[in-house]
């Protein structure tokens, strides 16, 4: 853009501190470790029995606005009613759903304000921005927990709408203590604080009967870590109240029938097989955390995700390139600054990509 466009009066100021999302391109054949997906695809017999599912999705008609068999089949799984969904194109959506229907200032106040603990998924300050809501952070504390009283002090200072906790956190893999997310539930009251469950399958730790005893809590959960990336379907589980008035903000065609039909028939028929792949990444990253940890000069953070928080010995976008060099691609956070010059994240693959990954850390560092 240039500073004399005509439309560069109409932007909206905050835009000017964000960059489009541009992921860095990916060699040919190289072992993908960067995005936190699954390493593993569907068998034959389960692609065989989608296709099937999916040649009988109406293609001629617009997609079921209520995504009715998708909210149920969640319900069912969550022993939630169906009108506590709210479905978007991915989590990713959904934290924007939320964003703009919670965007109203507190009296007083200009903007409304977004809270999170830092690091965290980039998307949280991405999406108060890009809507004019104002983002405010602490640092998480040295074990990668919440900072209670940094937290419940930024609480009192800035009065959230929006509090969101991811746990186990991107990118960090680590838990936040029970007490202390319940802490901050008692102590946002009237601010929606979103528990984000988009990990929970690899950690095994969910959050509803937390979120059954707070009015204020939701939670965040999504297809994308468990092999099925491709689909784009999150969701929030909320009082029903509060979807409600998201359902207002949420264009009605916003997940497609394609991707429905397909979530429907993976959290259904394919269940087994998508449950067996998460108990063969978390099998993965367990032979790996002690692998990682034996690598000379490396500071690996316990992980309950399906991906490691490594800081390496020197800058870590070196790491990284020289990794990428030998074929294996992984995620550098040098680019944050500060102590995360020196700090990477690395997903767990297939044993052979992990094999693989080890080798091509061990020669770069
Ligand atoms: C904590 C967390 N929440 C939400 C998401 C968004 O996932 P998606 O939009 O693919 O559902 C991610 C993706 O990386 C994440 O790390």
């Amino acid at each position: 853009m240039t500073p004399t466009a005509w439309f560069a009066p109409l932007l909206r100021p905050e835009l000017a501190a964000l960059a489009a999302y541009v992921p860095a391109p990916i060699p040919p054949g190289a072992i993908r470790l960067d995005a936190n997906e699954s390493p593993w695809a569907l068998s034959d017999d389960a692609r065989a029995s989608l296709a099937e599912a999916l040649a009988r999705v109406p293609l001629h008609r617009y997609p079921d606005v209520r995504a009715t068999a998708l909210r149920e089949a969640i319900a069912a799984d969550e022993r939630v009613h169906p009108d506590a969904v709210v479905l978007g194109c991915g989590s990713d959506e959904v934290i924007g759903l939320l964003a703009n229907t919670l965007a109203a200032p507190r009296p007083g106040a200009a903007h409304a304000a977004v809270f999170f603990p830092t690091p965290t998924f980039v998307m949280y300050r991405q999406t108060a921005l890009s809507l004019g809501l104002r983002p405010h952070s602490v640092p998480l504390d040295a074990a990668f927990d919440l900072d209670l009283d940094a937290t419940l002090a930024a609480l009192r200072e800035h009065r959230p709408n929006l509090v969101f906790l991811a746990s186990p956190n991107n990118p960090t893999g680590t838990l936040f203590s029970a007490d202390r997310l319940a802490a901050v539930l008692w102590a946002a009251p009237d601010a929606l604080v979103v528990l984000d469950e988009a990990y929970a399958a690899f950690s095994g730790v969910r959050y509803a009967a937390l979120a059954a005893q707070h009015p204020n809590a939701g939670r965040l959960q999504t297809l994308s870590k468990v092999g099925l990336a491709a689909l784009r379907v999150g969701w929030a589980i909320l009082p029903p109240a509060l979807a409600a008035a998201v359902e207002k903000v949420r264009q009605p065609y916003n997940l497609n029938a394609l991707s429905q039909a397909a979530a429907v028939h993976c959290l259904t028929a394919l269940r087994p097989e998508i449950d067996a792949a998460v108990r063969r990444i978390v099998a993965e990253r367990e032979r790996l955390a002690p692998l990682l940890a034996a690598v000379p000069g490396l500071d690996v953070t316990p992980s309950a995700a399906n991906f490691f928080w490594i800081a390496v010995p020197d800058d870590a976008a070196r790491v990284a390139a020289a990794m990428r060099e030998r074929g294996v691609v992984v995620r550098s956070f040098h680019a944050h600054g500060g102590s995360l010059t020196r700090r990477m994240r690395v997903t767990v693959g297939t044993p052979e990509e992990n094999d693989r990954m080890l080798e091509a850390l061990r020669a770069s560092l």
